[in-house]
């Protein structure tokens, strides 16, 4: 059995005072459901902070992004070291900002994810399509691309570690969620090719998020979906009572 993971990605919002009282209002609550685990990523100038606050707290630490060398002259990007050293647990690799908007390919995505599992960090994976991309069919050639190349020489004795999120881009920030039997279409198409490159109890246990544009209101209805094993939540996030609500919906 899967346990669910209700991550928070609070991307480049909270200033210190902000990602305290947001952290506080997180960890007030979270003991009370335990049948979840939690995950907040803020910014990095925040990290030391709100590891602080969620220190010996059911709430897990991670971070956005990462850089996949150990240390050296490569301004402005942050080690796994570095991470770890904060208190980070996870960190998010290839969130689909960063693929569009910052230009990270899969081959960038897959030095992060290998340097972050050796260095004991659990990255979590993000994949999904653009709203053209589904809207012509491409929705399973693009997401096995950035599966094939995010995860290239992932070991076997390694890929349990990993969390892939799928995340529609089309759905992500705009409101427009994708329906469970849309999500869980392409989570079963991840599980399959967890399969068919590992062993079936390895693919069993892998989480795999949907992220996009999840809220209280959807939330129900998507976790309850076989392969849907949590969420990664962005606007929805930043608001104690409504990323306190998703987690509800998942333990019901
Ligand atoms: P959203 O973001 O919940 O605001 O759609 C999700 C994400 O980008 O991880």
């Amino acid at each position: 059995m899967r346990r669910k993971l209700i991550a928070g990605n609070w991307k480049m919002n909270t200033d210190r005072a902000a990602a305290i009282k947001l952290a506080r209002g997180v960890v007030g609550r979270a003991g009370m459901h335990s049948a979840v685990d939690w995950l907040v990523c803020p910014p990095f100038v925040n990290l030391f902070p709100v590891s602080e606050i969620v220190k010996g707290t059911p709430v897990a630490l991670g971070a956005q992004n990462m850089y996949h060398e150990a240390n050296g002259a490569f301004t402005g990007e942050m080690s796994a070291a570095m991470l770890l050293d904060a208190g980070c647990k996870y960190v998010i690799l290839g969130h689909s900002e960063r693929r569009h908007i910052l230009g990270e390919s899969d081959a960038a995505v897959n030095k992060k994810t290998l340097a972050a599992l050796a260095a004991g960090l659990i990255p979590i994976v993000c994949v999904g399509e653009l709203l053209d991309e589904r809207e012509s069919g491409q929705t399973a050639v693009v997401i096995r691309r950035q599966f094939d190349g995010s995860l290239a020489n992932v070991p076997a004795e390694r890929i349990e570690k990993v969390v892939i999120a799928y995340e529609p881009v089309w759905a992500i920030g705009t409101g427009k969620v994708a329906t469970p039997e849309q999500a869980e279409e392409v989570h079963a198409e991840l599980r399959g090719l967890l399969k068919q490159r590992y062993n079936e109890k390895s693919a069993n246990n892998v989480r795999i998020l949907y992220g996009g544009s999840v809220k209280p209101s959807n939330a129900r209805d998507l976790l309850s979906q076989p392969n849907i094993d949590g969420a990664l939540v962005g606007g929805a996030s930043l608001n104690p009572d409504d990323f306190l609500g998703i987690a509800a919906g998942a333990s019901n």
